[in-house]
């Protein structure tokens, strides 16, 4: 009888060809299905084992897998998604695991989970964090669906996953769609850390004068300490690029429009959905936009020019470190208290100390951190925010000085810092006991007899502010 394989990948490029790898390298037979002949061959090119193939053909593919096969879906979001599964659904059998390793949207993967249980067919979406080194060494993956579909798969995702302590980068996140929700709140707090980075990038350029050479040493030294983290690391290599083109640094040739793909855009808009405030988060998605306006910056940057600036203190490189410490907290934070919110509404029942200990590895926005996080979960699972946590106020409490004046030193020197001030707003906001949003109420009520509350006793108000 022809050889049966474990695990079935459709989608043959860079990513999937290398999660099939690593499947392969962990001793699970693995096919590939792809429509493209190239990709195809550049799977049996790198692949020289019998436990590999590769195929342009789906019947071939759905025949040559065991069962209940398990089938991985590593292609585009959106219609492509649906279009596959739309392709393979009449030759599948019941009981049959369809896998979307994609970056869906997670209100798409409750459609396919609802539409895929009335026909017996299993579905889970998984987010896949790591890009495609991670896919090939050891992503973590966040898989969602129901508990019995994934012990199906289980066996294969622990064993590529990233290790950390000896423990894979996987778990079972939650019913329906919570995979793919968990992945997106990750991107959202990658949005918001990279963006940060690119703060603190201009803060050492601009305003201490720090050249490349430098800033790769700068990165590279945070790097060793509390902001030990896999975009703090590769931030240190990026300064250390030399343009093949130019005599300069590449870093210096790249045009400063950022692109995305949707997935920050959604954690926003389903933040301002739940009622939750992720500020950082926005504030990072509001910035790749600000910079696709490229000829407007240019137009505005030639009108606008102050004479001078205000006097003010330098920080140290060490408080500008502070400072974006500060603020990958109050990413996390927000992150965290999304995914808390969202856990309820949508009833994930997430454990947010699982998420945050498969997130200490594989994924891009692994970080040292994330361990601190995990404590505050482990000692607390029903925290109400990440920022109440004992475990965390300490770190805030150690590095809110450096961050003023850092955001003083920013306002002064004319440094935008859409994120960093804001992280820091939030945070001042967060720890108001008294906000003036009494005056917002009494302007609702006098505009529009909107009504409000009192300090002093319960019930409704209304006043004849004639
Ligand atoms: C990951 C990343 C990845 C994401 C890219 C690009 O965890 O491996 O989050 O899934 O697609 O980072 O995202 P943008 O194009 O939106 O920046």
């Amino acid at each position: 009888m022809a050889q049966l394989f474990d695990f079935g990948l459709v989608g043959l490029g860079v990513m999937g060809r290398n999660f099939l790898l690593n499947v392969a390298d962990h001793h699970f037979s693995a096919i590939g299905l792809d429509t493209d002949a190239q990709k195809v061959a550049d799977l049996k090119d790198e692949g020289h084992s019998d436990d590999i193939e590769g195929t342009l053909d789906k019947v071939e593919f759905i025949k040559k897998l065991s069962r209940p096969r398990k089938i991985m879906l590593l292609v585009p979001a959106g219609g492509p998604v649906d279009h596959v599964i739309a392709d393979l659904l009449p030759l599948l059998d019941s009981g049959d695991l369809i896998i979307d390793g994609g970056n869906s949207h997670f209100e798409d993967t409750n459609r396919r989970f609802t539409s895929l249980k009335s026909k017996d067919i299993h579905f889970m979406g998984a987010g896949v964090s790591g890009g495609s080194e991670g896919a090939r060494k050891g992503p973590s993956i966040m898989p969602g669906g129901d508990l019995k579909a994934y012990e199906i798969i289980k066996p294969i995702f622990e064993a590529v996953a990233a290790k950390v302590n000896n423990e894979p980068c996987v778990d079972f996140m939650g019913q329906g769609s919570a995979g793919n929700y968990v992945k997106m709140i990750h991107n959202g707090i990658e949005y918001a850390l990279m963006q940060l980075m690119g703060e603190s990038y201009d803060i050492m350029k601009l305003g201490l004068q720090q050249d490349n050479h430098r800033l790769k040493k700068t990165y590279y030294d945070w790097n060793q300490g509390v902001l030990q983290s896999f975009l703090v690391e590769i931030t240190s290599q990026i300064f250390d690029k030399k343009d093949d083109l130019t005599s300069g640094d590449l870093v210096d040739q790249i045009l400063d429009k950022a692109k995305q793909k949707g997935t920050g855009k959604w954690t926003s808009q389903n933040a301002m959905d739940l009622g939750i405030a992720i500020p950082t988060i926005d504030a990072a998605v509001s910035m790749r936009q600000i910079s696709g306006m490229k000829d407007i910056r240019m137009k505005a940057s030639k009108k606008y020019t102050e004479a001078s600036l205000l006097p003010t203190n330098e920080p140290s490189v060490e408080e500008v470190r502070d400072a974006l410490y500060f603020a990958f907290i109050m990413s996390y934070a927000q992150g965290m208290d999304q995914l808390s919110r969202a856990s309820k509404e949508y009833q994930y029942d997430l454990n947010l100390e699982s998420i945050a200990k498969i997130w200490r590895g594989g994924c891009i926005i692994r970080a040292r951190f994330l361990e601190d996080i995990r404590l505050a979960y482990e000692n607390d699972s029903s925290l109400e925010s990440l920022l109440l946590s004992p475990v965390i106020v300490e770190k805030v409490n150690s590095v809110i000085g450096a961050t003023r004046k850092v955001v003083q030193y920013t306002v002064a020197k004319g440094i935008p810092t859409l994120a960093l001030s804001n992280a820091l707003s939030y945070f001042d906001a967060f720890k108001s006991a008294e906000l003036p949003l009494n005056l917002i109420q009494a302007q609702r009520d006098l505009f529009g007899s909107h009504t409000y509350e009192r300090k002093d006793r319960l019930g409704i108000f209304h006043a004849d502010w004639n």
